[in-house]
C-alpha cells in the first residue's frame, strides 16, 4: 500500500512540475497521469480493462461499418441513437449498446441520454482509410494457425490471410482509387499538433550548419516515398521562412507512379521535381545532401527495409550526404497504447514493425550506415540521422 502511495505521489509531484501551457509537455503529462492510475488502480481493474478492450475493437468496426462515425463527425449537433439507427438501418437498442462501448473508451461523447457527439477520435475513425485499418481483424486466428511465429513477411502474412490475396498491401490497394485517395490524404495528418517536423528537428541547421559547400549539381533533399509531397512542402516553407534561397530541382519528391500522378492540384508545387520511383530499384538521384524516409521503413520488415536502404546507401556521397529516417522510436519499456497499437497494425497490414533505437541501429549498421544522431520527441516520433560508414 505504502509503495503504491509513494509511486503515485512521485508521479503527481513530477506532474505538477510540468508546464501544461507548453504543448510539447502534453505527452509527458498524459504518461504521468497514467503512472498515477497504474500505481493506484486495483490489479483486478487492470485485468478488467484489458478484457474489456477485447470488445472495443469489434464494436468500433460495427459502428464504422454502419457509418456512425461519419454521421457524428459530419454533424454540428449531437445526434440521438434513434436518428443514427434510422439512418443506418440498425436497431436503436443495438446502436445504444455499441455506442456505450465507444463512449466508455472516449471515442464518442455522451451529451445526454442516448445522445452522442463526435470527439477527435471519432473524426479520425470517420476517415475511410482509418476505418479500413480497423477491419484488419483476423489476428488471433492467424497467429494460432501460424504457431505464434512473429509475422515478418510483406507478401505472406496476416493481410494476405485476411484478404485472401497473394498481393502485398500496397499492390492490393493500388488498384482501389478511392482507398488510395483516402490513404494519401490520411498521410497528410500532422504528426504533432504544435511544431512541424522540420522545425522540431531543426532541418535547416542540420542541412547547412555542418559547413559543407552545397553541391549545386545534386538535389538538396530527396524525399523517398514522400506521398503527395506533404512533408516536402513543410520543409520548403521551413527553409524559406529561415531565409534559405531554393533553386528549382533542389527538392525532389519520389513515390509510386499512381501516387505521383494523383498529387492533388492544390498540393502541386512547381519548384519540386516529381519522380515516379520504385524504391526497390536503384535511386535515380545521386549525391543529395539529404535523403528522407518518413514513416516508410515502419511498413517493412528488415529484409525489405534493407533492400530499400541499400539503394539509398549506394547514392550517398561519403561524409557529405545524410539519410534522415523520420519514424517512431519505441522505448525499451513504457510504450503507450497508441504506439503499441501502431506496432501491431504494422504487423497486421505489412508484416512489419515499429523499432526500438537498438533495432534501428542494428538495421542501419547492416545497411552500411553509421548513426550520427537520434532525436526523439515525447510522442516517440524521431529523427535518426545516418551517413555512409567509411573505412578509417
Ligand atoms: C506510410 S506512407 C508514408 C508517406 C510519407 N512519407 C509520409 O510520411 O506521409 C508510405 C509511402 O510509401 C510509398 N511506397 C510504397 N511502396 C513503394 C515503392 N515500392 N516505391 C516507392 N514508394 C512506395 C507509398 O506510396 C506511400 O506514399
Amino acid at each position: 500500500m505504502e509503495n503504491k502511495i509513494a509511486k503515485a505521489s512521485t508521479a503527481i509531484e513530477q506532474l505538477t512540475a510540468l508546464d501544461i501551457s507548453n504543448q510539447s509537455t502534453h505527452a509527458e503529462i498524459i504518461r504521468k497521469c497514467q503512472a498515477v492510475i497504474s500505481a493506484l488502480q486495483d490489479p483486478t481493474a487492470v485485468v478488467a480493462e484489458a478484457l474489456a478492450s477485447v470488445t472495443k475493437h469489434p464494436c468500433l468496426v460495427a459502428l464504422s461499418n454502419l457509418g456512425i462515425f461519419e454521421k457524428l463527425a459530419g454533424s454540428n449537433e449531437p445526434l440521438t441513437a434513434a436518428y443514427l439507427a434510422e439512418e443506418s438501418g440498425a436497431d436503436r437498442a443495438l446502436v445504444v449498446r455499441l455506442l456505450r462501448i465507444a463512449a466508455a473508451w472516449g471515442i464518442v461523447t455522451e451529451t445526454g441520454s442516448e445522445t452522442y457527439a463526435a470527439t477527435g477520435a471519432s473524426r479520425i475513425l470517420a476517415i475511410p482509410s482509418a476505418a479500413a485499418g480497423l477491419r484488419v481483424n483476423s489476428l488471433p486466428k492467424y497467429l494460432q494457425e501460424t504457431q505464434y511465429r512473429n509475422p515478418a513477411s510483406y507478401s505472406n502474412g496476416l493481410f494476405q490471410y485476411h484478404y485472401k490475396t497473394d498481393l502485398g498491401s500496397f499492390e492490393y490497394r493500388a488498384a482501389d482509387e478511392e482507398w488510395m485517395r483516402d490513404f494519401n490524404l490520411f498521410m497528410t495528418i500532422p504528426n504533432n499538433a504544435g511544431k512541424t517536423w522540420p522545425e522540431t528537428f531543426d532541418a535547416r541547421g542540420r542541412i547547412f550548419d555542418a559547413g559543407f559547400d552545397i553541391n549545386p549539381a545534386a538535389p538538396l533533399v530527396v524525399d523517398v516515398a514522400g506521398g503527395v509531397g506533404q512533408d516536402l512542402r513543410l520543409l520548403k516553407s521551413h527553409l524559406l521562412h529561415a531565409g534559405v534561397k531554393l533553386a528549382q530541382g533542389q527538392l525532389v519528391l519520389e513515390d509510386q507512379p499512381h501516387v505521383i500522378e494523383n498529387v492533388p492540384t492544390d498540393m502541386h508545387d512547381e519548384d519540386f521535381t516529381y519522380v515516379k520511383h520504385n524504391f526497390f530499384a536503384p535511386q535515380p538521384h545521386k549525391g543529395a545532401r539529404v535523403y528522407t524516409l518518413k514513416s516508410v521503413l515502419h511498413d517493412w520488415a528488415d529484409d525489405k527495409a534493407l533492400e530499400i536502404l541499400r539503394h539509398i546507401t549506394e547514392s550517398l556521397t561519403p561524409v557529405y550526404s545524410r539519410l534522415w529516417i523520420l519514424d517512431r522510436v519505441v522505448p525499451e519499456a513504457g510504450a503507450d497504447k497508441s504506439l503499441a497499437w501502431l506496432d501491431i497494425s504494422m504487423m497486421a497490414i505489412y508484416g512489419a514493425l515499429e523499432r526500438t533505437e537498438e533495432q534501428w541501429r542494428a538495421l542501419l549498421g547492416t545497411a552500411g550506415l553509421r548513426v550520427v544522431g537520434v532525436q526523439v520527441t515525447p510522442n516517440y516520433f524521431g529523427l535518426i540521422e545516418a551517413e555512409l560508414e567509411v573505412a578509417q
